[in-house]
């Protein structure tokens, strides 16, 4: 069976006290579901101190990192670094870092690489800015993403990664992907894993959901039978509201 996942991305928000209360609150919720795990990407100054008082429930992972071993690289952190902390999980290609930073696809590829080879766990994120949905051309965006950046794992690598559907004009807006839309594109996006690589390994790769989910919307997402999960912003800043969509399955 397909893992199921809950992940918060606080992006830059959060002071250090807020941070930590929110920290403390997840790591003692005992209300969520045994099958559903849960991950959460602080802004990287917060990585270590919350690896220090780590939690079995819950991971943690990295927003970002730069895919060189060491050295002049001012501001940035490397795989090393996030591992030596005992963390295991990183995003890669989230839009705000596309569209924000000039992450493209060539780079993204290298962060993939780097990651793979330092055994730390992805979040691959891939979707479509409105412009492109609005031609119907999203499909094609979507596998475009995904070729340049990603399918050029092998089998063992590629069935270790998570990856998540996050329409660009969904992520922070309030508009939220319909059930249809979100299903559709994840039913896609397996059937492309099964034609690059095997049936099981299609079947073994969790695809979540991320674009204003929130604890009303999160049911009848969830409840798609490819949609594995979500990864959630704004209502990951709140324990109470990253629960409630975590019990949502
Ligand atoms: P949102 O962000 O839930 O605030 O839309 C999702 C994301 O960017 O991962």
């Amino acid at each position: 069976m397909r893992r199921k996942i809950v992940a918060g991305n606080w992006k830059m928000n959060l002071d250090l006290s807020e941070a930590r209360e929110l920290y403390k609150e997840l790591t003692k919720a005992e209300n969520k579901p045994p099958y559903v795990d849960l991950y959460i990407f602080p802004p990287s100054i917060y990585l270590y101190p919350f690896s220090e008082s780590p939690s079995f429930h819950l991971h943690l992972g990295a927003q970002n990192f730069y895919p060189a071993e060491k050295g002049a690289f001012t501001g940035e952190v490397s795989v090393s670094q996030i591992k030596s902390l005992g963390i295991q999980h990183v995003l890669i290609g989230h839009s705000e870092r596309r569209v924000y930073f000039g992450e493209h696809d060539a780079f993204l590829k290298e962060k993939v690489d780097a990651a793979v080879k330092h055994d730390l766990k992805i979040i691959f994120c891939c979707g479509e800015p409105i412009s492109v949905r609005e031609k119907g051309n999203e499909k094609e965006f979507v596998l475009d993403q995904l070729e340049k950046a990603l399918f050029h794992l092998d089998e063992n690598d590629i069935a270790d990664v998570t990856l998540a559907y996050e329409p660009i004009w969904a992520i922070g807006t309030g508009l939220t992907a319909t059930v249809e839309q979100a299903e559709d594109m994840h039913r896609e996006i397996r059937s492309w894993i099964k034609d690059k690589y095997t049936t099981d390994v299609a079947n073994k790769i969790s695809i979540l959901y991320g674009g204003s989910c929130n604890a009303d919307n999160a049911q009848e997402l969830f409840a798609c039978p490819n949609v594995d999960g979500g990864l959630i912003g704004g209502a990951s800043l709140k324990a109470q509201s990253f629960l409630q969509i975590a019990n949502c399955f």
